[in-house]
């Protein structure tokens, strides 16, 4: 029995096809997991507004019209639909100054109807991104950047985190994946994923080795990992003959190649028949990152949404 069924989390029926069948790995099924849990939030949410309560209301802020940003802040949108959030846009041209958006921030900070606020990343390249992380009032920062935030949650006192390290550890936990006390590699140190992600797995009890550009060997390190995290964003970066019979692969990494195909750090089709468990690329981890914002949002308007991963800090 998958842990989260106590909790109220039905389990997805794993039906696989023939060439399903011939690759080791199990899918860890992002589109699936993310549906369950914005059904846990959309959940919470009508009963708290059918008792009278204001519904939860995310302002989402996008600077500029970078493709893949328009993309992920539509979908975003698009979420917070499906979960009962009202989303109120405000789309701001490229050339905004940083001292208009610090504006914003504060006006969205002091809104009672706002309980949360969403800075689209990256900024045109005049904004300080850390100058705005750290205007938003840490009690709205669902994105969890804040570096409030992210202090809490390096001291073991996590309050809202950082939405695709939450949403990998909350994938796992859905399908029983205890991570304690398993090597886990995560490869690449950026703020919003690979640091955090480390974080969390250090929070849950694993052996945390984190990679970054200035790591001497990769594949030593991938080879050794039981729990592989790639967040880089490079096709290719790891080669997945490296990958560890039986380990659990997780991709955070999503480009486009010249196709239009959207494609991972990993080579999923070899990297398949290694691991026991792989997220795919699309429709693995980034629907979570999407599911657990719905999540901190409910969660920054005071609602318990009842999601069945909580993590249990270790001594
Ligand atoms: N850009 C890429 N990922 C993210 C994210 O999780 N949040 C925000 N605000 N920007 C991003």
């Amino acid at each position: 029995m998958y842990p989260s069924e106590e909790k109220g989390f039905h389990k997805i029926p794993i039906i696989m096809n023939k060439s399903e069948q011939a690759r080791k790995a199990k899918i860890l099924d992002g589109k699936q997991v993310s549906s369950a849990v914005i059904g846990c939030v959309h959940e919470a949410i009508e009963k708290h507004v059918s008792m009278g309560g204001r519904r939860p209301g995310l302002a989402v802020v996008l600077v500029g019209d970078d493709p893949a940003s328009s993309i992920y802040v539509q979908a975003k949108r698009r979420d917070c639909e499906r979960a009962g959030i009202l989303a109120k846009d405000f789309d701001l041209d490229a050339s905004t100054s940083q001292e208009k958006l610090l504006d914003l921030i504060d006006r969205l900070n002091e809104a009672a109807d706002t309980d949360g606020i969403l800075v689209q990343l990256p900024l045109p390249g005049h904004i300080d991104e850390t100058a705005v992380t750290n205007r938003i009032h840490a009690d709205k920062d669902v994105d969890g950047f804040h570096a409030f935030n992210v202090g809490k949650l390096a001291l073991r006192q996590p309050g809202l985190r950082p939405c695709t390290p939450r949403g990998v550890m909350a994938l796992l936990h859905y399908y029983g994946i205890a991570n304690r006390s398993m090597h886990a590699v995560v490869v690449g140190a950026s703020n919003i994923v690979g640091r955090p992600m480390a974080l969390e797995l250090l929070l849950t009890g694993s052996t945390v080795t984190v990679s970054h550009r200035f790591t001497r060997n990769l594949e030593e390190h991938v080879r050794s990992a039981e729990l592989l995290i790639s967040a880089i964003g490079k096709p290719g970066i790891i080669n997945s003959e490296w990958i560890r019979p039986g380990a659990i692969v997780v991709d955070v990494g999503i480009s486009r190649q010249a196709s239009g195909k959207l494609v991972g750090d990993i080579e999923f089709e070899t990297a398949a028949k290694k691991a026991s468990w792989i997220s795919p690329v699309p429709g693995g981890v980034g629907p979570m990152t999407r599911a657990t914002l719905m999540v901190n949002t409910a969660e920054a308007a005071g609602l318990d949404v009842g999601l069945p991963y909580t993590p249990q800090p270790t001594g």
